[in-house]
């Protein structure tokens, strides 16, 4: 009779573990969802025009590492890998961005210097490798990354973004506006200094 209860309770005991487990998976999986979902996955290319100019400003040369928070469909990587022969980094959570960059990236011949990432740009681990860094990114992102660019990035990083800034004490060195195909563009360039 005991034996029969002990029998009972261990199935009743792996039926609710067989219930559970998906459950949990699913949490986690919800969880990852959410933190993801705080970010804006807005997509607005920058024109090649305007990538151009904002090579331009960071001096861009051969030996620079630039990363594209945000990367978009490649382009700006792509156009400083083929004028500079420069290497480059983007990262975009959005899967579909990902497949385009890797599009870009080989149209314009650069697969061997560019590298191109799936994941959430403000986690980078190897962040500290940058020597110019673009974005085009919406002014929340940028106040996130604020201190993340100040702790990690070494004296001389030439930062450039597309319209917007960060929010913060540490203004840019430039600023200038320019005119794009169909707009005025601002561009801001910040220096990390030691
Ligand atoms: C305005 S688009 C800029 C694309 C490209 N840099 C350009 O200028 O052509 C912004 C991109 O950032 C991506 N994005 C937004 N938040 C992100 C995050 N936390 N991590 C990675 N990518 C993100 C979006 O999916 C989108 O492709």
């Amino acid at each position: 009779m005991i034996r029969l209860r002990l029998l009972a309770a261990g199935a009743l005991v792996t039926a609710l573990a067989l219930v559970l487990l998906p459950l949990g998976q699913d949490v986690r999986a919800d969880d990852k969802d959410k933190e993801e979902s705080k970010f804006n996955l807005v997509y607005v290319p920058t024109p090649e025009k305007v990538v151009e100019k904002m090579l331009d400003m960071a001096k861009v040369t051969k030996k620079d590492i630039v990363f594209d928070l945000g990367c978009g469909n490649g382009i700006m990587l792509a156009i400083a890998a083929k004028t500079y022969g420069c290497k480059g980094v983007g990262v975009d959570l959005n899967p579909v961005r990902i497949k385009e960059s890797n599009e870009t990236i080989k149209k314009f011949g650069v697969q061997k210097l560019v590298e191109i990432r799936q994941g959430d740009a403000l986690k980078v681990k190897d962040f500290n490798k940058a020597s110019v860094v673009v974005l085009y990114m919406l002014p929340e992102f940028m106040n996130w990354l604020e201190p993340i660019a100040k702790k990690t990035l070494k004296p001389g990083t030439r930062i450039v973004s597309h319209d917007y800034k960060w929010d913060t004490k540490w203004e840019p060195d430039v600023t200038i506006e320019f005119k794009g195909p169909e707009r005025t563009h601002t561009l801001y360039m910040w220096t990390v200094k030691k």
